[in-house]
Formats: structure tokens, C-alpha cells, sequence
């Protein structure tokens, strides 16, 4: 028997939130008289946690997939995704570019060396290779600098006119989009500076981005535009002061496991490692089968919310590998079996988990433990 934790990964919450984004996208571009931008579903670092197979039937109705690992886009082909990929980072090396040519895969290009690769790589393609060309605009992470950019659009057009090349696009990425939109609209003058003259899709925003309405007056009516949305599809929040729930976003991951184990405590026992939580008075005390090693924050403090038997209550001293303690005072009816939910459907956000535990949400979902049972929500 495994031990009593699991994780739940929904597929009608990936569809709903996929859905939600499209109204949001809908409402925002009918007050312009635009078209809707279409949806790169970002899906890097196992679907944020989630299961590539699972990303790949819940966000069918994506325009595109948008990842970095090689093994995963193949992946995506190989369950019958016939839609563009796009590998954000590119490729590393000519046999990567060799890869993206047989899965058609579509490659962001931001520095000079993958540009040169490319070139010299050329005469091998058996297919034009869809490009988009990386600007970095501020975020100082991936990117052509500014001022290099238009040149190096411009070897990719001419690569474009001798075939190599199929659609070709701009692209950037927001460093602030959550917590600071005047640094947003920087980011983006600079884009339209640099980027509007030249011809070509463009995608910049990412959940941030894509979730802030007034964002698309600062973006040009043409050409087409693609958004680039991760955390929300999997239902959290970008934004610190704005829940998923206020974003009509549903949790996809729940990760939930079991009381095994009750004791009553006096006025002033220690609880756990370091004894890091005392008790002040009688109180009711619960052992969950879940610890750091399961992918269960460490550094979540006491008083972190978990909800037992469908009630809220909270966390008490330091979280072990493979276990933790929950205050059940206020839980009389909670025994050895109860359910307990540490984040997701029936439970706390894993937003409010990971603030609490000093982290985000993204990390949170990307970290649940391969020896956590895994099971599919279908419908
Ligand atoms: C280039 C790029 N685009 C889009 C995203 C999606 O970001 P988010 O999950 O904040 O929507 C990421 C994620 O970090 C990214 O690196």
C-alpha cells in the first residue's frame, strides 16, 4: 500500500482555465475592434508539474504549445499534437537543430551564436524552420540587445527569402508584468520601437501580461499577435494581490493526503523539530503523511493555512521529510483517515501556501515529489 498523500491533476480545470483566458482575451480586444490573439499554452518543466500528457488533452484547444525540453516536445508530438511548438531557449547545438527540423518545431532565436548556427546549419534543414527572433527589452535575461536586433532580423529575412526560414516573428518577455506595469509599458515602447518596422507576428505577453487589459492599447493592431500565458492555465495567480478565484481560475493541481496519526497536547509541549512551535494551551494535534520529500514547502510556517475534513485550520511547527502536524483543535470531528487538502481543489490556493512558505505558487507545483501517487481527473 502506498502511503496515504496523492496529487491530482484536473483536466476540466486546465480546459475551464484555458477557456477563462479566452474571455478575458475576447473582452479585451472587442473594446479595440481587434482580433483575438491566439494562445501559446506555455507547458516548460512537466506542464509547471502538471504531466505533459495531461497538458497536451487539457489545453487541446491551445493554438500552440510553448516549452524548452526537447524530450517533452517530442512528447507532445508523439500523443498526435499536430499544432505549432515552440521551444522557448531554442537550441543548443546543430543536433538539436536537426530535431526541430524533423518534429517541426518552431525556435525562438536570441543570442548571435544560435543566428550563426543556423546559417551554417542551413543546407542540412529538410524543412523551413519557423523562427522567432528574442529582443530583450529589460528583462536582461534572453534576447538580441536592442541595437542589435534589426540586423540580425535582417539575416533571418534573408534566410527567410532563401527558404530556410518559414514564418518568422518578434518576441520579448516582461520582467515585471505582475507587481509593476509602468516598467511593463518601458518594456514595451522599447519593443515597438525596435520591432515595428520590421515584419511578423509578434508575442509578448505572458499570465501577466495577458491578464492586463490595458496592455493591448500599447500593442500594435497588426500583425498578428500571439500571448504566451504559464501559471494561470494551471490556476494560480501572477499577481500577489490578486487571487485565482477573483480570476475566475481553477485549481488543477490538488495535492491532498491523510491524518494518520491524533494526540491531545497540554499547555506548553513543544511540537516537532527545534520545537519551533509551543502549544499555549490544550489543543488538539494531527500527523499528516506528507513532508518536505513530497515536494510540502519547508519553510511554510506555523499557521500556514491546510484544510481538514473540509474545514480550514492550520499548520504547527517545523515540516518534516515525510510528515507535518495540523492544529485539529478546531477539527473535533478529524480522525486517523481524515482527508487533509495542503493546496488545491476543497483547499487552501497554493498561492496562499507558497506566501506563507516565503515562495510562489510556480515553484510549489513544479515540486510535488515522483514518489507522490499521481491520479487524472477526466471529467
Ligand atoms: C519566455 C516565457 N514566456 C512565457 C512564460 C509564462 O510565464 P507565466 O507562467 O508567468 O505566465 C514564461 C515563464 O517563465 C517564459 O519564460
Amino acid at each position: 500500500m502506498p502511503r496515504p498523500i496523492a496529487v491530482q491533476i484536473s483536466i476540466p480545470a486546465l480546459q475551464h482555465n484555458l477557456e477563462q483566458i479566452r474571455r478575458v482575451l475576447t473582452q479585451q480586444t472587442q473594446l479595440l475592434q481587434r482580433p483575438d490573439p491566439k494562445v501559446w499554452a506555455v507547458i516548460k518543466a512537466n506542464a509547471y508539474g502538471h504531466g505533459i500528457d495531461q497538458a497536451v488533452q487539457g489545453f487541446a484547444q491551445a493554438d500552440g504549445l510553448a516549452m524548452l525540453d526537447f524530450n517533452e516536445a517530442i512528447r507532445c508530438r508523439e500523443l498526435g499534437w499536430q499544432k505549432p511548438i515552440m521551444l522557448l531557449e531554442g537550441y543548443f547545438s546543430a543536433a538539436d537543430l536537426a530535431l526541430m527540423d524533423h518534429y517541426q518545431l518552431t525556435a525562438v532565436i536570441h543570442s548571435p551564436e544560435q543566428l550563426q548556427l543556423l546559417e551554417k546549419q542551413a543546407s542540412q534543414l529538410q524543412h523551413p524552420l519557423s523562427v522567432m527572433a528574442k529582443l530583450n527589452t529589460g528583462m536582461n535575461r534572453l534576447g538580441f540587445a536592442p541595437e542589435q536586433f534589426e540586423a540580425a532580423y535582417g539575416r533571418l529575412l534573408q534566410l527567410q527569402q532563401q527558404g530556410v526560414v518559414a514564418q518568422l516573428g518578434k518576441m520579448t518577455h516582461f520582467a515585471r508584468a505582475d507587481d509593476d506595469p509602468s516598467i511593463t509599458y518601458q518594456q514595451l515602447q522599447c519593443f515597438n520601437q525596435y520591432t515595428q518596422h520590421l515584419e511578423g507576428r509578434i508575442s509578448v505577453c505572458n499570465s501577466a501580461g495577458t491578464l492586463t487589459a490595458s496592455l493591448q492599447q500599447h500593442l500594435p493592431a497588426q500583425p498578428e499577435q500571439w500571448v504566451r500565458p504559464g501559471i494561470c492555465l494551471y490556476g494560480a495567480s501572477p499577481f500577489a494581490a490578486l487571487s485565482a478565484h477573483s480570476l475566475d481560475l481553477q485549481p488543477a493541481q490538488t495535492l491532498t493526503a491523510e491524518i494518520i496519526s491524533v494526540r491531545d497536547l497540554a499547555p506548553h509541549q513543544g511540537v516537532g523539530y527545534g520545537h519551533s512551535f509551543i502549544s499555549s494551551e490544550p489543543m488538539r494535534l494531527g500527523v499528516v503523511a506528507c513532508g518536505y520529500a513530497d515536494g510540502y514547502p519547508r519553510h511554510a510556517a506555523t499557521g500556514t493555512p491546510i484544510w481538514v475534513e473540509g474545514q480550514a485550520t492550520r499548520l504547527v511547527g517545523r515540516v518534516s521529510m515525510d510528515m507535518l502536524m495540523v492544529d485539529l483543535t478546531s477539527v473535533p470531528q478529524a480522525k486517523v483517515g481524515s482527508t487533509v487538502v495542503l493546496w488545491g481543489q476543497g483547499g487552501p490556493s497554493v498561492d496562499e501556501v507558497a506566501l506563507a512558505a516565503g515562495t510562489i505558487g510556480y515553484e510549489l507545483l513544479c515540486a510535488v515529489a515522483p514518489r507522490v501517487p499521481r491520479n487524472v481527473l477526466e471529467k
